[in-house]
C-alpha cells in the first residue's frame, strides 16, 4: 500500500457535486484574471457569448460573432476585454482589467456552433483565500514530451461508490477532466481544452485517463476521486512532470 493515502472527507469545498451550480473549471481570483474557453470540435463557430451567472439570471457580458465582430456590454466595458489568443479560431479568452471581490462567482462561455448546436462551459471564480490546491500526491510520474500517458486508480474500499471524477489541479486553477456516474454508466462531456480518453461504465472499480502526446503544460497534479452518495470519498493524486529527456 505504501504510497497510497486515503482521504475520507464528508465536506469538500471545491467538489463539483452538490455545488449550487456545476462548474467545469474553478480559478483563483486575481487582478489580471483571464477566463479561458476552448472548443475542441472541428465544427464552425457561429456565435459565442460570455455571461455572468447570478442566482436568478444570466447577465450578458460580451458577445462575439465571426462576421460582425466583438461587443463588450456597456456594464462591463471598462472591466473586461477579449484576449485574442493565438491558440485557434475556437479559443476565446475574456480578461479582466482589474478584477476584485465583486467578480467572484460563476461565468458561462456559451457557444453556438454549426452543425452541433449549443455548447457551454461554466467557470467559477473563487476568492483567493478560499482556494485550496495544496494537496499531497501519492505517486510521481516523469515523462518526456510526445508520450501517451495513462493515469489509473483502482478503488480500494468495498463501499458502493456513486461517481468517479478526475481533476487537474494547478495553483491557480482546477479543471474537471472527467465525471462518471457509476449508477448510470454515463459520463459528462468534458470541457477541458485538451482531449482526454477515459471510460465510464456501471459499477466500475478502476478508473483511468489517457493524455496523448503530452507536453510540458500537462505537468501538474491529477486527482482521481471515487465518491459515495454519503459524500464519503477515496482519492488518489498523481504528480505528472513532463520535461525534455
Ligand atoms: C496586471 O497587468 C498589468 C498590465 O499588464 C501589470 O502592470 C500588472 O503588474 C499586473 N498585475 C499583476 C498582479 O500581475
Ligand atoms: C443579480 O443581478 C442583479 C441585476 O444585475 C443584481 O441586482 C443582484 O444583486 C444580483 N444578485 C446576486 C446574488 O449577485
Ligand atoms: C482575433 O484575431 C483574428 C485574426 O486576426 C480575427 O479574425 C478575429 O476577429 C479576432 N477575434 C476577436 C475576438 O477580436
Ligand atoms: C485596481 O482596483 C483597486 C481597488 O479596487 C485599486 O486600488 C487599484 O488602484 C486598481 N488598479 C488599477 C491598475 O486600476
Ligand atoms: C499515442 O496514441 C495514439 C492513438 O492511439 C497513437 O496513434 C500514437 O502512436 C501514440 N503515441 C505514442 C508515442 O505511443
Ligand atoms: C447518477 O445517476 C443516478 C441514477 O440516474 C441519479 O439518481 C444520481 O443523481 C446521479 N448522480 C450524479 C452525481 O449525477
Ligand atoms: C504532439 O504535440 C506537439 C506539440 O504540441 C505537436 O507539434 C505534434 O504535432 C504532436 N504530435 C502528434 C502526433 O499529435
Amino acid at each position: 500500500m505504501g504510497y497510497l493515502t486515503f482521504l475520507f472527507a464528508i465536506l469538500h469545498v471545491y467538489k463539483a457535486l452538490c455545488e449550487e451550480i456545476f462548474w467545469d473549471t474553478a480559478i483563483k481570483l486575481a487582478e489580471n484574471m483571464t477566463l479561458e474557453c476552448a472548443y475542441l470540435s472541428m465544427d464552425s463557430l457561429t456565435q459565442m457569448e460570455w455571461f455572468k451567472i447570478n442566482t436568478t439570471k444570466k447577465e450578458s457580458m460580451a458577445i462575439f460573432n465571426p462576421t460582425y465582430g466583438a461587443i463588450i456590454r456597456e456594464r462591463y466595458a471598462d472591466r473586461v476585454y477579449f484576449l485574442n489568443s493565438t491558440m485557434g479560431p475556437n479559443h476565446m479568452a475574456l480578461s479582466f482589467y482589474n478584477a476584485s471581490e465583486a467578480d467572484v462567482g460563476f461565468y458561462s462561455c456559451f457557444l453556438y456552433t454549426f452543425p452541433s448546436g449549443p455548447w457551454e462551459k461554466v467557470i467559477r471564480v473563487v476568492q483567493s483565500d478560499r482556494f485550496e490546491t495544496a494537496v499531497p500526491s501519492n505517486k510521481h510520474l516523469d515523462s518526456e514530451p510526445g508520450k501517451n500517458i495513462t493515469l489509473t486508480y483502482q478503488l480500494q474500499s468495498k463501499e458502493p461508490m456513486q461517481l468517479v471524477m478526475w481533476e487537474k489541479i494547478q495553483p491557480h486553477q482546477i479543471d474537471l477532466l472527467t465525471f462518471c456516474n457509476l449508477s448510470q454508466g454515463r459520463s459528462y462531456a468534458s470541457k477541458y481544452q485538451r482531449q482526454i480518453l477515459t471510460s465510464c461504465s456501471q459499477g466500475m472499480r478502476k478508473s483511468f485517463v489517457v493524455i496523448q502526446n503530452v507536453t510540458a503544460s500537462d505537468s501538474g497534479l491529477y486527482r482521481c476521486s471515487f465518491e459515495a452518495s454519503t459524500g464519503q470519498k477515496e482519492t488518489f493524486v498523481v504528480r505528472l512532470t513532463v520535461t525534455d529527456g
